[in-house]
């Protein structure tokens, strides 16, 4: 595996989930396979989970590990060609991305979406650069449009998490947000979402994935093509098993020029903040969120403070499923491929 991006680079998820289950139960079983190996994770953005996990996986497989913060003791690079660099960035990506392969094995890289023009986003431009001169495997921390890693943690924790007697119901709700919020999370739960619903045995006990949000915020449809959307909150939590709260600006699919922006002012939308009133309409629901949360605006503090609620399991799954990625690069590397 020399990029990850998507859940379709893993190839099954069952047997994803298998690793998964294998690593959980001794994290250091692979100890031995990274030695002398290093990790470089280059961030472009702040990080808590991302972070921590990602090294500790990285060190679960006995790697070295580098984190280099690009804003934060680094030269500041343009990533964009043909720029005459006159301003404050010293450095271009083109030249830092061969350097930096220079130094490592395999490389992480977080980097968000600008929000400001979708097709530069939406292209992942900066990930197909570390991708195409580095010379290393890359996976993705976070970029424009995915964060995959995220994902496969959500999908470890919901297929560890038992429903009896049914096919487990998801449903991911948008939420109140102040400010313009990327696309990444919720691209990537529904894509994860709708490959482990449509592969045989892809979870245990199957799965129905529904999206629930204000007109205006469709996702991109090569995320969440086939997904069922309902537009009515309450209606879309019946009988839910999981709900996934997220905030995500406008995806632009129906009009471009909003791209990016949060639509209306976001105190009308406060009724989309999850907490006891829709929890009702549930299955006794287990809440998830990626975190960071803003508490009382995506969801209400006892909402998040149930002990139904999978924010901490989530967080902690995070470090499974960097392992499993990082050590499918790592087993590649050393058999040639
Ligand atoms: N969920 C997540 O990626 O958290 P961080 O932004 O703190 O890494």
């Amino acid at each position: 595996m020399r990029t990850f991006l998507n859940a379709q680079d893993l190839g099954g998820l069952r047997q994803a989930l298998a690793e998964a289950a294998e690593i959980k139960k001794d994290r250091y079983k692979y100890v031995d396979l990274g030695r002398n190996m290093t990790a470089l994770l280059v961030f472009f953005n702040n990080s808590l989970r991302t972070r921590l996990s990602t090294q500790k996986a990285a060190q679960n497989l006995g790697m070295n590990v580098i984190v280099l913060d690009v804003n934060a003791g680094a030269w500041k690079l343009e990533t964009k060609r043909g720029v005459v660099m006159d301003g404050d960035k010293s450095e271009h990506l083109l030249e830092a991305i061969p350097v930096m392969g220079c130094y490592c094995d395999v490389i992480g890289i977080r980097s968000f979406a600008g929000l400001k023009d979708r097709e530069y986003d939406y292209a992942e431009t900066v990930y197909w650069q570390f991708v195409r001169h580095s010379g290393r495997p890359v996976f993705a921390m976070e970029t424009a449009t995915v964060h995959p890693l995220q994902a496969f943690a959500d999908l470890i924790t919901i297929d560890e998490t038992p429903v009896p007697g049914k096919r487990k119901k998801v449903v991911m709700s948008w939420a109140p947000h102040p400010r313009s919020l990327p696309q990444a999370v919720p691209n990537s739960f529904a894509q994860w979402m709708l490959a482990a619903a449509n592969e045989p045995d892809g979870i245990d006990g199957g799965l129905d994935f529904v999206i629930t949000q204000p007109h205006g915020y469709e996702l991109d449809p090569q995320f969440v093509g086939g997904a069922r959307i309902e537009y009515d909150q309450m209606k879309a939590f019946e009988g839910a098993d999981f709900i996934y709260a997220k905030n995500w600006s406008c995806p632009g699919v129906t009009n471009p020029q909003d791209y990016g922006k949060v639509l209306g002012d976001y105190h009308d939308y406060l009724s989309w903040t999850v907490g006891e009133r829709q929890m009702a309409m549930t299955n006794n629901a287990h809440f998830m969120h990626c975190l960071p949360v803003r508490r009382n605006m995506i969801v209400t503090d006892d909402v998040i403070e149930a002990p139904t609620s999978l924010v901490i399991p989530e967080a902690a799954n995070r470090e499974i499923s960097a392992t499993v990625v990082i050590k499918r690069m790592v087993e590649e590397l050393k058999a040639g491929r």
